[in-house]
């Protein structure tokens, strides 16, 4: 039976660190919302200038976008065996079409997991954060270096990731997206993980909420 996880928090949670991790190590693809928004921004897509003006600004995309990048993306054949969704759904009407789309796949389990962590340290995260400008890799917060590790490119803070913006996004996550986490937390394949300790240990906590989830015999 395939497996999807869902990765929920707020911004600096790290959603995006945990899910690559989880996609590689389970092969399953990684749907990461705001890397497929940065992405046609960098290539310079008309449709995506009205997103980045709202990325900027630290507003959501709106949901008839956000759902037609995910369903397409969940047709995928490399799809088949799972996804790990990282920045969607961030409202109910997201997290509401993502459950019919599950139901026409069949039955697939999805897990849904909260990683939490205090505003002060997201703030704190952000506000250190650097990308690469070139292959959109995020730096480990030890590494200092101006040009990133993989490919050479010059490593920068993400447009949205000034103190302003910042705070408009914890804002909209409050306001828009934890009602998401209420329409999920009931289910059995809900789980919550304390995102404030090292990432080695979020990463075991993690693979044993999901495993444990999985193992519960709930679909969703
Ligand atoms: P998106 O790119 O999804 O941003 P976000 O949700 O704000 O999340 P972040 O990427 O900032 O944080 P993260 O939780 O992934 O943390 P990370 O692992 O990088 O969305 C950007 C924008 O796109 C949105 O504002 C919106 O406009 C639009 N958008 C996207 N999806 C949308 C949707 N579905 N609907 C509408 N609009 C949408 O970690 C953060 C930092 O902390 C890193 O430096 C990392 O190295 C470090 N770190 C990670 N784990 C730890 C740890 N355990 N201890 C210490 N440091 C850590």
């Amino acid at each position: 039976m395939g497996l999807n996880v869902i990765m929920m928090g707020p911004p600096g949670a790290g959603k995006g660190t945990q899910a690559g991790r989880i996609a590689r190590e389970r092969g399953l693809l990684k749907i990461s919302t705001g890397d497929i928004l940065r992405d046609a921004i960098k290539e310079g897509q008309p449709e995506a200038l009205l997103a980045k003006a709202k990325m900027d600004r630290g507003e959501l995309v709106d949901d008839p976008t956000m759902i037609a990048i995910v369903r397409q993306r969940l047709l995928r054949q490399d799809a088949r065996k799972g996804v790990v969704l990282d920045g969607f759904p961030r409202t109910v009407a997201q997290a509401r079409t993502l459950d019919q789309i599950l139901d026409e796949r069949g039955q697939e389990t999805l897990v849904v997991v909260d990683v939490v962590v205090p505003e002060a340290e997201l703030v704190r995260r952000l506000a250190s954060r650097r990308i690469c400008s070139n292959c959109g890799t995020t730096a480990d917060p030890s590494y200092l270096e101006p040009a990133c590790q993989k490919c050479g490119g010059k490593m920068v803070q993400r447009a949205d990731d000034n103190q302003g913006v910042v705070l408009e996004r914890l804002k909209v996550y409050h306001r828009e997206t934890k009602p998401v986490l209420e329409y999920y937390r009931k289910r059995p394949t809900f789980r919550a993980v304390n995102g404030a300790q090292a990432p080695d240990i979020v990463a075991r906590e993690l693979d044993d909420m999901i495993d444990d989830a999985r193992s519960a015999g709930k679909v969703r």
